[in-house]
């Protein structure tokens, strides 16, 4: 390989066919002299326009047809040199770092000698140990290509918000399990958003038997054995239900508070007596009104009772992680838009609650497509104050325009999947950990199931693994008709 041109922080390097060097893959530029090296990594592969090479292209052409008769005479057999040259190919790469001392630093201004760089393929291993992408308590990702394994360190999705996105179908659950369970292996707190119910079986392995999860994987049923009575509840949850979830507008916000803390004091606190109160409420009309349908819809949603020990708190799953990890998956298939919004704010103001309260140290929440079911509002609150008490959230979706933009700019990680179409793409080259080059050019080509890991788990240096897989009961398949 040989050095050909810089322009900014994008290198071109020539390469012949054998070198066989690919998108993704990580060089390094060493100039002795300097003392110095460039690490880069090839984002595109292109033929090496060299001049005179149509012409010769087309003499290859008319020497299949019968066209021109006679005999092909080379005296100085140049003609290997030829086609080694015509399969030459042109490495676009981007710079990453600087070498020096053993040390790597982003700084790319610097000149490497074009006449006595050295140039060679660099593993992701040597590259992992390089950018110190390592610790104490290792998830391995996958494999890469020259077959090491991508580890990386639960400590850098801690306090991170991350986002998963790619095509349907291209893994993007499967990686959020992983994650999952590696850090619940590691005795961490998770709570799921589980829209299409695929998460509750993370405790069996596929062939239908208990593996080592099956304790700490608690899934909670809406209306099933997830019920709150209203008595356990804190006003401010049920305010952000009725004036979030159900669109509740002040004035009759204030009423409702004013008959809650009458019940409350009163110790009288049941659905039967505040259906009761509302409907005797003495106040305007349409007060009352908006009041007994907010009413209706939240006891249709069958997710508050009156029967206590009935009543399945949050607080129970969350103590039963506390001390050995585990994960908490609600599982909002079966739900009405309605109601899951209703359980969603539910489960955010407990969460928080319990952090403020320090019942709960942080905990990793997952949500699965978050646009269904998160308001408007909640966007910014997650990379801020929900973030300061301790919810990391990882957001999983494979329309990533739906995801707000904060989100991208604050990301600490993505982990991207195939996209081909160029409007996703631009959507997540929003993010300002990553560049829009290395994106549109990396994730147009991934195969299923591999994944572009960018941001501070890789110590932003992009890299692509082939997920591994996990021995648990995958729910997440497409109903088909012919199969
Ligand atoms: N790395 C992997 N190894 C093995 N199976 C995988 C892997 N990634 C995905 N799958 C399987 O492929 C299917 C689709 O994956 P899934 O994660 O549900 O896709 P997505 O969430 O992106 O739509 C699932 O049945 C899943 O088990
Ligand atoms: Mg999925």
């Amino acid at each position: 390989m040989k050095l050909y041109k810089k322009e900014g922080n994008i290198v071109q390097i020539l390469s012949f066919p054998d070198e066989n060097a690919e998108k993704g893959d990580y060089l390094v530029v060493e100039d002795n002299e300097a003392h110095k090296a460039l690490i880069v990594q090839v984002i595109d592969v292109q033929f090496a326009a060299v001049s005179g090479m149509l012409e010769e292209l087309l003499r290859t052409l008319s020497e299949g047809s019968d066209f021109i008769k006679g005999e092909d005479i080379d005296p100085l057999e140049i003609a290997p040199h030829i086609t080694y040259i015509q399969d030459a190919s042109l490495l676009v790469c981007k710079i990453r770092a600087t070498l020096e001392n053993d040390q790597l630093s982003p700084n790319n201004s610097w000149l490497p000698s074009r006449s006595q760089s050295i140039i060679i393929k660099l593993s992701v291993q040597s590259l992992m140990k390089l950018a110190k992408v390592d610790g104490d308590l290792p998830i391995i990702l996958g494999g890469t290509k020259d077959s090491t394994l991508l580890t990386i360190d639960a400590t850098a999705i801690d306090g991170t918000l991350n986002i998963i996105t790619g095509k349907k179908g291209c893994g993007k659950s499967h990686l959020s399990k992983l994650l999952m369970i590696s850090l619940v292996g590691y005795k961490a707190t998770v709570v799921i958003f589980d829209l299409n119910g695929e998460y509750t079986s993370i405790g069996m392995t596929q062939d239908g038997k208990r593996n080592i999860y099956y304790d700490k994987i608690h899934t909670l049923n809406p209306a099933q054995n997830f019920k709150v009575s209203l008595d356990q509840l804190h006003l401010n949850v049920v305010m952000g239900i009725l004036v979030h979830a159900l669109h509740l507008p002040g004035t009759s916000a204030r009423e409702f508070r004013r008959i809650w803390k009458d019940l409350k004091d009163k110790d009288k606190l049941t659905l039967v007596n505040l259906g009761e109160a509302i409907r005797n409420c003495n106040c305007n009309q349409h007060v009352r009104d908006a009041l007994a349908s907010r009413f209706h819809s939240i006891s249709n949603s069958g997710f508050f009772t009156d029967n206590k020990t009935e009543a399945n708190l949050l607080d129970e799953s969350l103590a039963k992680c506390k001390n050995q990890g585990g994960a908490i998956v609600i599982n909002l298939k079966n739900t009405s838009t309605v109601d899951r919004q209703i359980v969603v704010e539910y489960v955010l103001g407990k969460l928080v609650d319990s952090l403020q309260s320090w019942k709960l140290k942080a905990v990793f929440l997952f949500a699965e497509e978050a646009h269904l079911y998160l308001r408007e509002t909640y966007w910014d609150d997650i990379v801020t104050r929900m973030r300061h008490y301790g919810i990391f959230t990882t957001f999983i979706t494979n329309q990533p325009d739906t995801i707000q933009e904060t989100i991208y700019r604050q990301a600490d990680n993505i982990f991207l999947f195939n996209f081909t179409n160029e409007h996703d793409l631009d959507v997540v080259s929003r993010a300002a950990r990553i560049d829009a080059e290395t994106v549109k050019s990396i994730a147009r080509d991934l195969p299923p199931q591999h994944c572009l890991t960018l941001g501070k788990v890789v110590r932003d240096f992009p890299m692509v693994t082939r997920v591994r897989s996990i021995d648990v009961k995958t729910m997440g398949e497409t109903r088909l008709f012919f199969s």
